[in-house]
Protein backbone atom coordinates (compact mmCIF):
# COMPACT_ATOMS: atom_id res chain seq x y z
CA UNK A 1 0.00 0.00 0.00
CA UNK A 2 1.27 3.81 -0.78
CA UNK A 3 1.20 5.52 2.31
CA UNK A 4 1.72 9.58 2.41
CA UNK A 5 2.99 10.94 5.40
CA UNK A 6 2.76 14.95 6.08
CA UNK A 7 4.88 15.75 8.78
CA UNK A 8 3.46 19.65 10.26
CA UNK A 9 5.16 21.85 12.69
CA UNK A 10 4.83 20.42 16.25
CA UNK A 11 7.68 19.25 18.72
CA UNK A 12 6.02 15.46 18.12
CA UNK A 13 7.48 15.36 14.58
CA UNK A 14 10.03 12.98 16.23
CA UNK A 15 7.34 10.22 17.29
CA UNK A 16 6.68 10.26 13.46
CA UNK A 17 9.62 8.78 12.78
CA UNK A 18 9.12 5.86 14.82
CA UNK A 19 5.82 5.36 12.80
CA UNK A 20 7.41 5.69 9.49
CA UNK A 21 9.93 2.97 10.18
CA UNK A 22 7.27 0.55 11.30
CA UNK A 23 5.20 1.23 8.05
CA UNK A 24 8.21 0.48 5.96
CA UNK A 25 8.96 -2.62 8.00
CA UNK A 26 4.98 -3.28 7.45
CA UNK A 27 6.00 -3.55 3.16
CA UNK A 28 4.19 -0.57 2.77
CA UNK A 29 5.41 2.18 0.35
CA UNK A 30 5.97 5.18 2.34
CA UNK A 31 6.73 9.07 1.46
CA UNK A 32 6.70 12.02 3.78
CA UNK A 33 6.30 15.44 2.85
CA UNK A 34 7.28 17.52 5.55
CA UNK A 35 6.42 21.01 5.77
CA UNK A 36 9.07 24.01 6.05
CA UNK A 37 8.29 24.59 9.68
CA UNK A 38 8.49 20.91 10.59
CA UNK A 39 12.06 20.50 9.36
CA UNK A 40 12.76 22.89 12.40
CA UNK A 41 12.03 19.65 14.49
CA UNK A 42 13.02 16.56 12.62
CA UNK A 43 15.41 17.28 9.04
CA UNK A 44 14.94 16.15 6.07
CA UNK A 45 17.81 13.64 5.98
CA UNK A 46 15.56 11.64 8.64
CA UNK A 47 12.71 11.10 6.20
CA UNK A 48 15.24 10.61 3.24
CA UNK A 49 16.65 7.77 5.46
CA UNK A 50 13.78 6.29 6.41
CA UNK A 51 11.73 5.77 3.24
CA UNK A 52 14.77 5.72 0.77
CA UNK A 53 12.95 8.74 -1.35
CA UNK A 54 13.06 12.38 -1.36
CA UNK A 55 11.39 13.92 1.21
CA UNK A 56 11.33 18.14 -0.36
CA UNK A 57 8.32 20.59 1.31
CA UNK A 58 8.78 22.72 -1.48
CA UNK A 59 6.39 22.58 -4.28
CA UNK A 60 8.20 23.69 -6.91
CA UNK A 61 11.52 21.01 -7.07
CA UNK A 62 10.46 18.26 -10.03
CA UNK A 63 8.08 20.37 -11.58
CA UNK A 64 7.98 18.43 -14.44
CA UNK A 65 7.06 15.78 -12.61
CA UNK A 66 4.02 17.24 -10.95
CA UNK A 67 5.10 15.67 -7.87
CA UNK A 68 2.15 17.87 -5.69
CA UNK A 69 -0.29 16.21 -8.01
CA UNK A 70 0.58 12.56 -8.32
CA UNK A 71 1.91 11.90 -4.62
CA UNK A 72 -1.54 13.25 -3.70
CA UNK A 73 -3.51 11.38 -6.18
CA UNK A 74 -1.63 7.95 -5.91
CA UNK A 75 -1.17 7.49 -1.94
CA UNK A 76 -4.24 4.77 -0.70
CA UNK A 77 -3.85 6.70 2.42
CA UNK A 78 -2.67 9.83 3.64
CA UNK A 79 -1.41 10.50 7.41
CA UNK A 80 -0.92 13.69 8.54
CA UNK A 81 0.83 14.06 12.06
CA UNK A 82 1.22 15.95 14.51
CA UNK A 83 -1.50 17.62 12.62
CA UNK A 84 -0.74 21.45 14.16
CA UNK A 85 -3.83 23.98 14.42
CA UNK A 86 -2.64 26.29 11.28
CA UNK A 87 -2.89 22.78 9.47
CA UNK A 88 -6.21 21.80 10.33
CA UNK A 89 -7.34 25.23 9.61
CA UNK A 90 -5.73 25.60 5.72
CA UNK A 91 -7.14 21.93 5.73
CA UNK A 92 -10.67 22.89 6.53
CA UNK A 93 -10.36 26.12 4.52
CA UNK A 94 -9.22 24.36 1.20
CA UNK A 95 -5.49 26.13 0.93
CA UNK A 96 -2.94 24.56 -0.86
CA UNK A 97 0.14 26.12 0.82
CA UNK A 98 3.88 24.40 0.18
CA UNK A 99 3.59 20.84 -1.12
CA UNK A 100 1.88 18.94 1.50
CA UNK A 101 -1.19 21.25 1.20
CA UNK A 102 -1.25 20.55 -2.49
CA UNK A 103 -0.49 16.42 -2.09
CA UNK A 104 -3.36 16.64 0.28
CA UNK A 105 -6.07 18.78 -1.91
CA UNK A 106 -5.13 16.39 -4.35
CA UNK A 107 -5.70 13.26 -2.32
CA UNK A 108 -8.02 10.39 -4.11
CA UNK A 109 -7.50 7.74 -1.02
CA UNK A 110 -8.18 8.35 2.92
CA UNK A 111 -7.35 11.10 4.57
CA UNK A 112 -6.33 10.24 8.64
CA UNK A 113 -5.04 13.92 10.92
CA UNK A 114 -3.71 13.23 13.97
CA UNK A 115 -3.73 16.51 15.81
CA UNK A 116 -1.16 17.34 18.41
CA UNK A 117 -1.09 21.10 20.04
CA UNK A 118 -1.74 23.09 23.41
CA UNK A 119 -4.62 22.49 25.26
CA UNK A 120 -5.82 25.72 24.55
CA UNK A 121 -4.82 25.91 21.32
CA UNK A 122 -6.78 22.34 20.56
CA UNK A 123 -9.48 23.51 22.93
CA UNK A 124 -10.11 27.24 20.79
CA UNK A 125 -13.67 26.76 19.50
CA UNK A 126 -11.91 28.23 15.80
CA UNK A 127 -10.09 24.46 15.95
CA UNK A 128 -12.83 22.53 17.21
CA UNK A 129 -15.08 24.04 14.70
CA UNK A 130 -12.69 23.20 11.49
CA UNK A 131 -11.82 19.63 13.04
CA UNK A 132 -15.40 19.31 12.47
CA UNK A 133 -15.78 20.31 9.15
CA UNK A 134 -12.60 18.03 8.22
CA UNK A 135 -14.92 15.20 10.15
CA UNK A 136 -17.86 16.01 8.16
CA UNK A 137 -16.11 15.55 5.26
CA UNK A 138 -14.86 11.83 5.94
CA UNK A 139 -11.39 12.76 7.12
CA UNK A 140 -10.31 10.77 10.18
CA UNK A 141 -9.55 12.72 12.96
CA UNK A 142 -7.34 10.73 15.86
CA UNK A 143 -8.37 12.40 19.25
CA UNK A 144 -5.19 13.58 20.52
CA UNK A 145 -3.99 11.80 24.08
CA UNK A 146 -4.34 13.78 27.65
CA UNK A 147 -1.12 14.14 29.31
CA UNK A 148 2.33 16.12 29.42
CA UNK A 149 3.30 18.43 26.61
CA UNK A 150 6.04 20.51 25.73
CA UNK A 151 6.36 22.47 28.81
CA UNK A 152 5.41 22.07 32.22
CA UNK A 153 1.52 21.77 31.83
CA UNK A 154 -0.47 19.20 30.99
CA UNK A 155 -4.09 18.17 29.13
CA UNK A 156 -5.59 17.61 26.08
CA UNK A 157 -3.18 17.41 22.93
CA UNK A 158 -0.57 15.10 22.89
CA UNK A 159 0.33 13.26 19.80
CA UNK A 160 -1.14 9.43 20.11
CA UNK A 161 2.05 7.25 20.78
CA UNK A 162 3.42 5.66 16.83
CA UNK A 163 1.62 2.45 17.38
CA UNK A 164 -1.80 4.27 17.89
CA UNK A 165 -1.11 5.79 14.40
CA UNK A 166 0.48 2.91 12.53
CA UNK A 167 -2.76 1.10 13.70
CA UNK A 168 -4.79 3.54 12.32
CA UNK A 169 -3.50 3.88 8.77
CA UNK A 170 -3.89 -0.16 8.62
CA UNK A 171 -7.65 -0.40 9.85
CA UNK A 172 -8.22 2.90 7.34
CA UNK A 173 -6.74 1.20 4.91
CA UNK A 174 -8.46 -2.51 4.97
CA UNK A 175 -11.75 -0.08 4.71
CA UNK A 176 -10.32 1.26 1.47
CA UNK A 177 -10.51 -1.20 -1.64
CA UNK A 178 -7.16 -0.90 -4.14
CA UNK A 179 -7.88 1.43 -6.87
CA UNK A 180 -6.03 0.24 -10.27
CA UNK A 181 -6.43 3.85 -11.76
CA UNK A 182 -3.95 5.88 -9.33
CA UNK A 183 -1.58 7.53 -11.21
CA UNK A 184 1.86 6.18 -10.90
CA UNK A 185 4.67 7.61 -8.02
CA UNK A 186 7.35 7.20 -10.84
CA UNK A 187 9.10 5.06 -8.39
CA UNK A 188 10.37 2.34 -10.99
CA UNK A 189 12.00 4.95 -12.99
CA UNK A 190 15.60 3.95 -13.75
CA UNK A 191 14.76 0.32 -13.16
CA UNK A 192 14.62 -2.31 -15.53
CA UNK A 193 12.37 -4.84 -15.39
CA UNK A 194 11.50 -8.86 -16.69
CA UNK A 195 8.32 -10.01 -16.21
CA UNK A 196 7.79 -13.53 -17.39
CA UNK A 197 3.93 -14.58 -18.13
CA UNK A 198 1.80 -17.04 -19.90
CA UNK A 199 2.49 -21.13 -19.83
CA UNK A 200 5.04 -22.81 -20.95
CA UNK A 201 4.01 -25.56 -23.98
CA UNK A 202 5.86 -29.03 -23.80
CA UNK A 203 5.13 -31.06 -27.72
CA UNK A 204 4.49 -34.97 -27.40
CA UNK A 205 4.52 -34.39 -31.56
CA UNK A 206 3.89 -31.47 -33.57
CA UNK A 207 -0.08 -31.31 -33.04
CA UNK A 208 0.02 -32.58 -28.89
CA UNK A 209 1.49 -30.53 -26.00
CA UNK A 210 1.27 -30.81 -22.31
CA UNK A 211 0.06 -26.87 -20.92
CA UNK A 212 -1.24 -25.32 -18.26
CA UNK A 213 -4.60 -23.08 -17.91
CA UNK A 214 -2.27 -19.87 -17.29
CA UNK A 215 -3.61 -16.66 -19.85
CA UNK A 216 -0.83 -14.67 -19.01
CA UNK A 217 -3.30 -11.64 -17.79
CA UNK A 218 -1.30 -11.41 -14.14
CA UNK A 219 2.20 -10.87 -15.85
CA UNK A 220 0.70 -8.52 -18.44
CA UNK A 221 -0.92 -6.37 -15.49
CA UNK A 222 2.47 -6.30 -13.82
CA UNK A 223 4.53 -5.40 -17.14
CA UNK A 224 1.47 -2.75 -17.30
CA UNK A 225 2.12 -1.26 -14.17
CA UNK A 226 6.28 -1.43 -14.21
CA UNK A 227 5.87 0.71 -17.51
CA UNK A 228 2.99 3.05 -15.78
CA UNK A 229 5.56 3.69 -12.84
CA UNK A 230 8.47 4.48 -15.02
CA UNK A 231 10.36 0.87 -15.67
CA UNK A 232 12.10 -0.20 -18.82
CA UNK A 233 10.02 -3.05 -19.32
CA UNK A 234 10.72 -6.83 -21.28
CA UNK A 235 7.76 -9.31 -20.88
CA UNK A 236 8.74 -12.56 -22.04
CA UNK A 237 5.46 -14.12 -23.30
CA UNK A 238 4.74 -17.90 -23.24
CA UNK A 239 1.64 -18.50 -25.33
CA UNK A 240 0.24 -15.23 -24.49
CA UNK A 241 -2.76 -14.17 -26.65
CA UNK A 242 -2.89 -10.58 -25.05
CA UNK A 243 -1.13 -7.66 -26.41
CA UNK A 244 1.23 -6.04 -24.04
CA UNK A 245 1.06 -2.32 -23.29
CA UNK A 246 2.63 0.50 -25.40
CA UNK A 247 6.34 1.11 -24.63
CA UNK A 248 6.83 -2.70 -23.08
CA UNK A 249 10.01 -4.80 -25.11
CA UNK A 250 8.28 -8.18 -25.71
CA UNK A 251 9.36 -11.43 -26.85
CA UNK A 252 7.57 -14.28 -27.49
CA UNK A 253 8.31 -18.04 -26.58
CA UNK A 254 6.72 -21.46 -27.04
CA UNK A 255 8.30 -24.59 -24.79
CA UNK A 256 10.34 -24.58 -21.85
CA UNK A 257 13.68 -24.64 -23.16
CA UNK A 258 12.84 -21.54 -25.12
CA UNK A 259 11.85 -19.93 -22.14
CA UNK A 260 14.38 -20.94 -20.33
CA UNK A 261 17.33 -19.28 -22.70
CA UNK A 262 15.36 -16.28 -23.15
CA UNK A 263 14.86 -15.70 -19.59
CA UNK A 264 18.36 -16.63 -19.01
CA UNK A 265 19.92 -14.22 -21.21
CA UNK A 266 17.23 -11.20 -20.38
CA UNK A 267 17.74 -11.66 -16.63
CA UNK A 268 21.23 -10.53 -17.34
CA UNK A 269 20.17 -7.00 -18.06
CA UNK A 270 17.34 -6.57 -16.01
CA UNK A 271 17.20 -5.61 -11.95
CA UNK A 272 14.30 -6.96 -11.28
CA UNK A 273 12.99 -10.31 -12.41
CA UNK A 274 9.53 -11.51 -11.69
CA UNK A 275 8.41 -14.86 -12.90
CA UNK A 276 4.83 -14.69 -13.53
CA UNK A 277 4.97 -17.34 -16.01
CA UNK A 278 3.75 -21.08 -15.34
CA UNK A 279 6.62 -23.30 -16.53
CA UNK A 280 6.04 -27.01 -16.64
CA UNK A 281 7.75 -29.28 -14.32
CA UNK A 282 8.32 -32.07 -16.71
CA UNK A 283 8.75 -32.61 -20.86
CA UNK A 284 8.42 -35.94 -22.91
CA UNK A 285 11.46 -37.46 -23.11
CA UNK A 286 11.30 -38.26 -26.99
CA UNK A 287 9.14 -35.86 -28.38
CA UNK A 288 7.55 -37.50 -31.96
CA UNK A 289 8.49 -35.66 -34.81
CA UNK A 290 5.84 -37.16 -36.62
CA UNK A 291 2.20 -37.01 -35.38
CA UNK A 292 1.63 -40.13 -32.92
CA UNK A 293 -0.76 -42.95 -34.13
CA UNK A 294 -3.24 -44.24 -31.99
CA UNK A 295 -2.06 -47.79 -32.17
CA UNK A 296 -5.71 -49.39 -31.51
CA UNK A 297 -4.61 -49.73 -27.38
CA UNK A 298 -4.21 -47.90 -24.20
CA UNK A 299 -1.26 -45.11 -23.73
CA UNK A 300 0.94 -47.46 -21.75
CA UNK A 301 2.86 -44.46 -20.30
CA UNK A 302 4.50 -41.24 -21.27
CA UNK A 303 8.12 -41.07 -20.14
CA UNK A 304 8.94 -37.14 -19.00
CA UNK A 305 11.93 -35.97 -17.88
CA UNK A 306 12.35 -33.02 -15.54
CA UNK A 307 12.65 -29.18 -17.74
CA UNK A 308 15.35 -26.56 -15.92
CA UNK A 309 14.10 -24.71 -13.01
CA UNK A 310 14.83 -21.24 -14.18
CA UNK A 311 13.63 -19.33 -11.08
CA UNK A 312 16.27 -21.64 -8.98
CA UNK A 313 19.55 -20.78 -11.46
CA UNK A 314 18.31 -17.31 -11.16
CA UNK A 315 18.60 -16.88 -7.15
CA UNK A 316 21.41 -18.87 -6.79
CA UNK A 317 23.17 -16.48 -9.65
CA UNK A 318 21.96 -12.89 -8.25
CA UNK A 319 24.10 -10.29 -7.28
CA UNK A 320 22.57 -8.37 -4.11
CA UNK A 321 21.37 -5.47 -6.19
CA UNK A 322 19.10 -7.81 -7.99
CA UNK A 323 15.62 -8.65 -6.96
CA UNK A 324 13.68 -11.63 -7.56
CA UNK A 325 10.04 -12.63 -7.22
CA UNK A 326 8.48 -16.00 -7.68
CA UNK A 327 5.03 -17.33 -7.98
CA UNK A 328 2.79 -20.06 -6.52
CA UNK A 329 -0.22 -20.76 -7.96
CA UNK A 330 -1.23 -23.58 -5.15
CA UNK A 331 -3.98 -25.95 -4.27
CA UNK A 332 -4.50 -27.30 -0.66
CA UNK A 333 -4.72 -31.21 -0.28
CA UNK A 334 -5.16 -34.11 2.38
CA UNK A 335 -1.60 -33.36 3.53
CA UNK A 336 -1.60 -29.59 4.21
CA UNK A 337 -3.39 -26.14 2.75
CA UNK A 338 -2.22 -24.10 0.46
CA UNK A 339 -0.84 -21.60 2.73
CA UNK A 340 1.06 -24.27 4.20
CA UNK A 341 2.60 -25.19 0.36
CA UNK A 342 3.51 -21.44 -0.31
CA UNK A 343 4.97 -20.68 2.87
CA UNK A 344 7.34 -24.11 2.32
CA UNK A 345 7.99 -23.77 -1.26
CA UNK A 346 9.15 -19.70 0.08
CA UNK A 347 11.47 -21.01 1.97
CA UNK A 348 12.71 -23.59 -0.95
CA UNK A 349 13.02 -21.36 -3.95
CA UNK A 350 14.63 -18.63 -1.87
CA UNK A 351 13.52 -15.41 -4.09
CA UNK A 352 13.25 -11.87 -2.32
CA UNK A 353 9.65 -12.40 -2.49
CA UNK A 354 7.13 -15.26 -3.39
CA UNK A 355 3.42 -14.56 -4.26
CA UNK A 356 1.05 -16.80 -3.71
CA UNK A 357 -1.72 -17.00 -5.40
CA UNK A 358 -5.00 -20.02 -4.43
CA UNK A 359 -6.06 -21.36 -7.77
CA UNK A 360 -8.91 -23.91 -8.59
CA UNK A 361 -11.30 -25.10 -11.23
CA UNK A 362 -12.90 -21.68 -11.21
CA UNK A 363 -10.16 -19.69 -9.37
CA UNK A 364 -7.32 -17.50 -10.92
CA UNK A 365 -6.99 -17.99 -14.60
CA UNK A 366 -8.19 -15.44 -16.89
CA UNK A 367 -9.52 -11.39 -16.66
CA UNK A 368 -10.89 -12.26 -13.03
CA UNK A 369 -10.06 -11.02 -9.75
CA UNK A 370 -7.19 -12.44 -8.09
CA UNK A 371 -5.69 -12.78 -4.12
CA UNK A 372 -2.14 -13.00 -3.02
CA UNK A 373 -0.57 -13.61 -0.40
CA UNK A 374 3.23 -11.97 -0.01
CA UNK A 375 6.11 -14.16 1.55
CA UNK A 376 10.23 -13.37 2.13
CA UNK A 377 12.83 -15.58 1.42
CA UNK A 378 12.31 -16.54 5.05
CA UNK A 379 8.82 -17.99 4.63
CA UNK A 380 7.43 -14.78 6.74
CA UNK A 381 4.04 -13.42 5.73
CA UNK A 382 4.92 -9.99 4.55
CA UNK A 383 2.00 -8.78 2.58
CA UNK A 384 -1.59 -9.41 0.99
CA UNK A 385 -3.34 -8.14 -1.51
CA UNK A 386 -6.66 -8.41 -3.61
CA UNK A 387 -8.52 -6.75 -6.27
CA UNK A 388 -8.19 -6.30 -10.20
CA UNK A 389 -5.14 -8.01 -11.73
CA UNK A 390 -3.62 -4.36 -12.49
CA UNK A 391 -4.63 -3.38 -8.77
CA UNK A 392 -2.93 -6.96 -7.62
CA UNK A 393 0.51 -5.73 -9.75
CA UNK A 394 0.46 -2.49 -8.28
CA UNK A 395 0.90 -4.06 -4.50
CA UNK A 396 3.43 -5.80 -5.64
CA UNK A 397 5.63 -3.43 -7.22
CA UNK A 398 4.75 -1.57 -3.82
CA UNK A 399 6.32 -4.24 -1.98
CA UNK A 400 9.13 -4.15 -4.25
CA UNK A 401 10.12 -1.09 -3.89
CA UNK A 402 9.38 -1.16 -0.20
CA UNK A 403 11.98 -4.44 -0.69
CA UNK A 404 14.39 -2.55 -2.62
CA UNK A 405 14.54 0.30 -0.10
CA UNK A 406 15.17 -1.35 2.77
CA UNK A 407 17.88 -3.41 1.25
CA UNK A 408 19.61 -0.15 0.50
CA UNK A 409 19.36 -1.03 -3.31
N1 LIG B 1 9.51 -21.96 -12.22
C1 LIG B 1 10.63 -21.90 -13.02
N2 LIG B 1 11.03 -23.00 -13.72
C2 LIG B 1 10.35 -24.16 -13.62
C3 LIG B 1 9.21 -24.23 -12.78
C4 LIG B 1 8.82 -23.10 -12.10
O1 LIG B 1 11.26 -20.85 -13.12
N3 LIG B 1 10.76 -25.22 -14.32
C5 LIG B 1 9.11 -20.74 -11.47
C6 LIG B 1 7.75 -20.20 -11.83
O2 LIG B 1 7.84 -19.18 -12.82
C7 LIG B 1 7.28 -19.61 -10.51
C8 LIG B 1 7.95 -20.47 -9.46
O3 LIG B 1 9.04 -21.11 -10.12
O4 LIG B 1 7.71 -18.28 -10.33
C9 LIG B 1 7.09 -21.50 -8.81
O5 LIG B 1 6.53 -22.34 -9.80
P1 LIG B 1 5.76 -23.65 -9.38
O6 LIG B 1 5.39 -24.41 -10.61
O7 LIG B 1 4.68 -23.29 -8.42
O8 LIG B 1 6.90 -24.37 -8.51
P2 LIG B 1 7.65 -25.72 -8.67
O9 LIG B 1 9.06 -25.51 -8.28
O10 LIG B 1 7.39 -26.31 -9.99
O11 LIG B 1 7.02 -26.58 -7.49
P3 LIG B 1 5.81 -27.66 -7.50
O12 LIG B 1 5.48 -27.95 -8.91
O13 LIG B 1 6.39 -28.78 -6.75
O14 LIG B 1 4.70 -27.01 -6.76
Amino acid sequence: MRVLVGVTGGIAAYKVAIVVRRLTEQGHNVRVIPTRASLEFVGQATWEALTGHKATPDTFEDVPDVAHVRLGQGADVILVAPATADFLAQLASGEARELLGNAVLSARGKIIVAPAMHTEMWANPATQANVATLRSRGIHVIEPDVGRLTGKDSGPGRLPEPEVLVSAVTSVAEEAPLSDTRPHWDDLHGLRVLVTAGGTREYLDPVRFLGNRSTGHQGCALAEAARERGADVHLIAANVALPSGEGVRRTDVETGAEFAAATREAAKEADVVIMAAAVADYRPAEPSATKLKKSGGELESLALVPTEDVLRGLVESRSPSHTIVGFAAETGDDAADAHAYAQSKAKRKGADLLCFNQVGSDQGFGDVPNAVTMFDSGGHHVGHAAGSKLAVAHAIWDQVVALRADAGV
